[in-house]
């Protein structure tokens, strides 16, 4: 846990980093920094002593038997000099640990691999993980599965919120964003998609190993490999920059063909850029498997369906990619931001094509009973991880946004809406960041409609 010390020697780095990020582009937000805090719901995942910068996970997995054997190489920084660090990773039998190539002492707990290098590291050092087993699935608090599940045919892994850590030894908490490559050897016949693009697929012997390579920084919690039979479908879009986007989709035949959502796609990431600005990411996609998890996951790049795509989760997820997977919450307390600002996002597109507008929508759930289950917790204010995903954060999450609208009038929002993809591209930012910018676009303050909507235990009055 940090201590106020452990603070305080952070403060003059952070101050650096500050400084640095001055000399880049202004609209481009830093690389994720030690935040000297760890996060308020999973105060177990995440190591602010560490900044990673990039992953490389081989994996080799049989559907018959459900084994992994994996080897991951995490690149990270450190401005300390540590004696020891830890990663998460749950499950698993870790056979070896190196450290800049030398071998290095571990051991486990229940949620970490511990390493003690045979140097303290500081600076860049590069830590190689060889581990195997059965993968987890992973039981939250609200009862939902993620982590490595088993399909059918083989397995998808999934990891918000925490489910990475049973498939790659990670600094596993949103604000610490890095570079991937996945290069997934699976048998010949057998499909493996993943996040970014992919760069190759090679046969060899009796199998074959497919590469896909993440360009844009993105959360543990939204990497996703999925093995199976897929159908596998390539095309491509224009962006209004006029940049080609790659499209990748894979589609379990279980499950049907999925043909109009793969064809309502590329309308669905036009009409959001118009509304929040460039597509933020090199390439895009879906991915629909037959898991039973019950939800949907905007899994970066390429969303994952659990079975047919209706258009109101299309537009959802496909909305994640601006809201969530390039400008990620730092903290889970945040989850309103993506939950609210995709939710706001449907609410467009169906005010946009013969349904009810944002402002009906609003005044509907506004009717709502004040003892229902909307209203409380207030979306910054739950303490228990199985809130996460509950209807104030996605309902309510939306109304702030209608609200705020409301207030600034549209012009000012609109503006608010690119400003936001803009500043915080690639980036992390939180509620804080939010109120900032909306202040500073509408110059209006809005500190106390922000705490009615997020904070206040109940309905708020008087909107
Ligand atoms: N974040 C997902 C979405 O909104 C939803 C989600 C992820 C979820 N995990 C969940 C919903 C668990 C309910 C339970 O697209
Ligand atoms: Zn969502």
């Amino acid at each position: 846990m940090p201590t106020p010390m452990r603070r305080l020697l952070l403060v003059p780095l952070v101050v650096l980093a500050l400084l640095a990020g001055v000399t880049a582009a202004v609209t481009a937000a830093p690389e994720g920094q030690p935040t000297g805090r760890t996060d308020t719901l999973f105060p177990q995942q995440g190591h602010p002593g560490y900044d990673v910068r990039h992953y490389d996970v081989r994996l080799d997995y049989d559907p018959a038997t459900n084994r992994l054997d994996a080897r991951t190489t995490v690149r990270a920084t450190t401005p300390q000099r540590l004696k020891t660090f830890s990663l998460d990773l749950v499950g698993m039998k870790v056979t070896s640990v190196r450290v800049d190539g030398r071998p290095a002492g571990f051991r486990r707990d229940a949620q970490h691999l511990v390493v003690r290098p045979r140097v303290p590291v500081t600076g860049g050092f590069t830590t190689t993980v060889a581990y195997a087993g059965t993968p987890q699935e992973i039981v939250d608090a609200d009862g939902s599965t993620e982590g490595w599940v088993r399909t059918d045919d083989g397995a998808i892994a999934l990891g918000e919120p925490v489910g990475t850590m049973a498939w790659i030894p990670s600094d596993n908490t949103p604000g610490d964003k890095a570079r991937f490559r996945f290069r997934i050897t699976v048998p010949r016949g057998v499909q493996a998609v993943s996040n970014g693009d992919l760069v190759s697929k090679v046969d060899r012997g009796a199998g074959s190993t497919w590469t896909w390579r993440v360009r844009d920084r993105m959360a543990t919690y939204l990497a996703m490999v999925a093995v199976g039979r897929f159908a596998v479908h390539r095309s491509s879009m224009t962006s209004v920059t006029g940049r080609r986007i790659p499209i990748w989709s894979f589609v379990d035949p279980t499950t049907g063909r999925s043909t109009t959502a793969r064809a309502a796609l590329p309308k669905v990431l036009r009409f959001q850029e118009k509304l929040f600005g460039p597509y933020p990411l090199t390439s895009a996609g879906l991915v629909v498997d037959a898991a039973s998890v019950g939800y949907a996951l905007e899994t970066q790049n390429r969303p994952f369906y659990p079975d047919s795509v209706d258009s109101a989760t299309l537009v959802h997820e496909s909305a994640h990619q601006w809201f969530g997977n390039s400008v990620t919450l730092r903290d889970w307390h945040d989850i309103w931001l993506p939950e609210g600002f995709a939710t706001y996002a449907e609410w467009l597109w169906t005010g946009a094509h013969d349904g009810r507008t944002p402002a009906q929508r609003f005044d509907d759930l506004y009717a709502t009973p004040a003892s229902d289950g909307l209203w409380s917790p207030a979306p910054t204010e739950f303490t228990d991880s199985a809130d996460l995903f509950g209807e104030p954060v996605y309902n309510r999450g939306a109304m702030t946004l209608q609200a705020l609208r409301e207030r600034v009038g549209d012009t000012d929002f609109f503006r608010l809406l690119k400003r936001w993809a803009a500043v915080y591209r690639q980036g992390n930012a939180g509620t804080a960041q939010l109120l900032a910018l909306a202040e500073q676009v509408s110059g209006e303050q809005l500190d106390q409609l922000f705490a009615d909507w997020l904070e206040l235990d109940g309905r708020p009055a008087g909107y």
